[in-house]
C-alpha cells in the first residue's frame, strides 16, 4: 500500500519496548526468582474486609492470591468528588510535567517487569512470554502517549488574515473512569489510563476483579512516579458501582474495554441526562470481535498454520484480537485439510499451569468463562463436526482446545463471540466470497489473510474492513505506534489505541481568535 509517511508520526522519538528472551538463562531465572518471592512474600497477603473479592489463580483456584475489599455506592461518589477537587491542579501542571511522570512509571515497570509478569502468570494465567509482552505493551502505552502529548501540547496557528490572528489549544475534559478488562490487565488499564493523565484528566482506575493486583501495581508506579493521589485513584468495585459511576454529572470521560454488552450499556449510561447534566460525556470503548483468518488456495500453509494456532489458541483464546474462524478457499474438503494441519500442530503443545514455562497453553479466567466455552463446544457439536479436542488437566478452570469444520454462516459458532478456545472452520468457493463471509458478522475489529496473490492481497486491504488487517502473519499481539488498535462496527467507538488520534479523545479543542 502507498503511505503517506507523515500521517504515521504522532508520537515522535517513541520506540517499542524490547520483549524479554526466554531462550536465555537470566531471563528465565528472573521469572523463578519473580514467581518464587511471590509465593513466600507478603504483597499477596492482604488484610480482608467486607466485601471483599478474592483473586484466585484460575490454574490452582483453590490458592487465594489477594483479598480486595470492594467500594460500596458512597465510596464511588466519594472518588468523583476527590476527582473532581484535582482536576483544576492536574490541568494545571505543565503538559511536559505530566509526560515525565508517565515516562518515569515506564521506566519504574521496566525495571520490576518480571514481579509484574509473574503477577499476571499467577493472578490471570498467562504464560511466561504473554505476560511479558502485556508488560511490554503498557510500558510502551506509557512511553507513547507521554511523547503524543508532548507533540501536541500548546498553541497551533490556523489560518490567520490581516488584523486577526486565529489558535487552536486542546486541554482536558475532567474526571475520567477508566474500567479495564482481565485479559491484558496491565497493558489496557494503563493504555487507557495513560492518556486520560497525561491529557490533564484525573483518573479513577477500575481494574477487572481478576485483575486487581495489576491495578493495585499501576496506581503505586503512577503515584510514586509523582501523579498525585487524588489525580489517580484506585476503586476496586462491582459492575454495578460503576455503572452507577457512568452516569454520574461530574464524569467527564469513560474508557472502557470489554464486552460489548457492557460498553453498549456504558454508552447508554453515560449519554442518558441526568439531574446536574452539564457536558456530553466522551465515551471511548474498544469491545469483542469474531475475527476471521482467510486462506487462499494459494497458501503457503508452513507459514499460515502457526499463526493460526497462535491466533486463535494464544492465551486460551481469551483475546478480544483472536481468530474465532477460519475461512478456507474451496470445498469442505480444502477446509478439513488445512484444519487438520492446524490440528496436528496445535496436538504438539500441552495445556498446564502457565507457572511452568514448558506450558504455552493455560486455564481459562474462571469457572464461568470455561462453563461458558463447554457450552460453546456443546453447541459446536450439534452444528458442524468435531474435528479435534485437546487434552487439558483436571483440576484449574481448564477448557478443552476444539476445532469444528462444517460451520455454516448462520451457526451460532460462525456467530458468536467465545472468548474461548474454539475454532469453527468455514469454507468459501472463492476469494471475494471469503472476504464477504469473513464480514457476515456484526464486529469489526481484526482479520487476516493468508495468500500469495497481490491482487487478493491488495483486495483484502481495500474491502475487509476491520479495524486491524493482518496479511500473511497472526492477528494478535499489536504493538503500539506499530499496529493502532481497535474495531469498527460493533467492535468499539472506533479511534484506535496506541494510534495518532487516541489521545485526543479526552481532549477539548479550544479556539482563541484575537483582532489584532
Ligand atoms: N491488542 C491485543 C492484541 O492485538 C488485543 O487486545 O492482541
Amino acid at each position: 500500500l502507498a503511505a503517506k509517511e507523515a500521517s504515521t508520526v504522532a508520537a515522535p522519538g517513541f520506540a517499542n519496548a524490547p520483549l524479554l528472551d526466554f531462550s536465555r538463562p537470566e531471563p528465565v531465572a528472573a521469572m523463578v526468582q519473580a514467581l518464587a518471592e511471590l509465593r513466600a512474600g507478603p504483597e499477596l497477603e492482604i488484610a480482608p474486609d467486607t466485601p471483599v473479592h478474592e483473586v484466585r489463580n484460575p490454574a490452582a483456584p483453590e490458592q487465594v492470591l489477594a483479598r480486595f475489599p470492594l467500594a460500596d455506592p458512597a465510596q464511588g461518589e466519594a472518588a468523583v468528588a476527590r476527582a473532581l477537587a484535582a482536576f483544576a491542579g492536574w490541568r494545571a501542571t505543565p503538559a511536559a510535567q505530566r509526560a515525565t511522570c508517565l515516562r518515569r512509571a515506564a521506566a519504574a515497570m521496566l525495571a520490576e517487569r518480571h514481579h509484574l509478569a509473574a503477577l499476571m502468570v499467577l493472578s490471570v494465567g498467562k504464560n511466561w512470554r504473554e505476560a511479558d509482552g502485556d508488560v511490554a505493551e503498557a510500558v510502551d502505552f506509557l512511553n507513547y502517549y507521554a511523547d503524543a502529548m508532548e507533540a501536541l501540547a500548546g498553541w497551533w496557528d490556523t489560518i490567520s488574515f490581516p488584523g486577526e490572528a486565529n489558535r487552536l489549544g486542546y486541554e482536558p475534559r475532567g474526571p475520567a473512569l477508566v474500567i479495564a478488562p482481565w485479559n491484558f490487565p496491565l497493558a489496557i488499564l494503563t493504555g487507557m489510563a495513560a492518556a486520560a493523565l497525561v491529557a490533564g484528566n484525573p483518573v479513577i482506575l477500575k481494574p477487572s476483579r481478576p485483575g486487581l493486583l495489576l491495578g493495585q501495581a499501576l496506581h503505586r508506579l503512577l503515584l510514586e512516579a509523582g501523579v498525585p493521589a487524588d489525580a489517580c485513584q484506585l476503586l476496586p468495585a462491582t459492575g454495578a458501582v460503576t455503572e452507577a459511576l457512568a452516569g454520574h454529572p461530574d464524569i467527564a470521560i469513560i474508557a472502557f474495554t470489554g464486552s460489548r454488552e457492557t460498553g453498549l450499556g456504558l454508552l447508554q449510561a453515560a449519554h442518558r441526562p441526568v439531574p446536574g447534566q452539564y457536558q456530553i460525556k466522551q465515551v471511548v470503548c474498544e469491545l469483542g470481535g469474531k475475527n476471521a483468518i482467510v486462506v487462499d488456495s494459494d497458501a503457503d500453509l508452513d507459514e499460515a498454520v502457526p499463526a493460526i494456532v497462535a491466533s486463535a489458541f494464544g492465551y486460551q483464546g481469551q483475546k478480544c484480537s483472536a481468530c474465532s474462524r477460519l475461512i478456507v478457499v474451496g470445498d469442505e474438503a480444502a477446509a478439513e485439510a488445512v484444519a487438520r494441519r492446524v490440528a496436528d500442530a496445535l496436538a504438539v503443545w500441552s495445556w498446564g499451569p502457565p507457572e511452568d514455562p514448558a506450558q504455552v497453553f493455560g486455564p481459562m479466567i474462571s469457572a464461568e468463562a470455561r462453563d461458558k466455552t463447554l457450552e460453546y463446544i456443546a453447541i459446536g457439536r450439534q452444528e458442524g463436526r468435531l474435528l479435534y479436542q485437546g487434552a487439558v488437566p483436571g483440576e484449574g478452570w481448564y477448557a478443552p482446545p476444539c476445532i469444528f469444520t462444517g460451520i455454516q454462516p448462520h451457526h451460532r459458532l460462525a456467530r458468536e463471540e467465545i472468548f474461548g478456545p474454539v475454532l469453527a472452520v468455514l469454507a468459501a468457493p472463492d476469494f471475494p466470497a471469503a472476504l464477504k463471509l469473513a464480514q457476515a458478522v456484526d464486529y469489526g475489529l481484526t482479520g487476516g489473510v493468508f495468500s500469495r496473490l497481490p491482487a487478493h492481497l491488495a483486495l483484502a486491504a481495500r474491502e475487509f474492513r476491520v479495524g486491524d488487517l493482518y496479511l500473511n502473519r497472526k492477528i494478535t499481539g499489536a504493538r503500539v505506534g506499530a499496529q493502532p488498535f481497535g474495531g469498527t462496527r460493533l467492535s468499539g467507538t472506533g479511534i484506535q489505541a496506541g494510534g495518532p488520534d487516541y489521545l485526543k479523545q479526552f481532549l477539548w479543542t479550544r479556539v482563541v481568535s484575537e483582532n489584532t
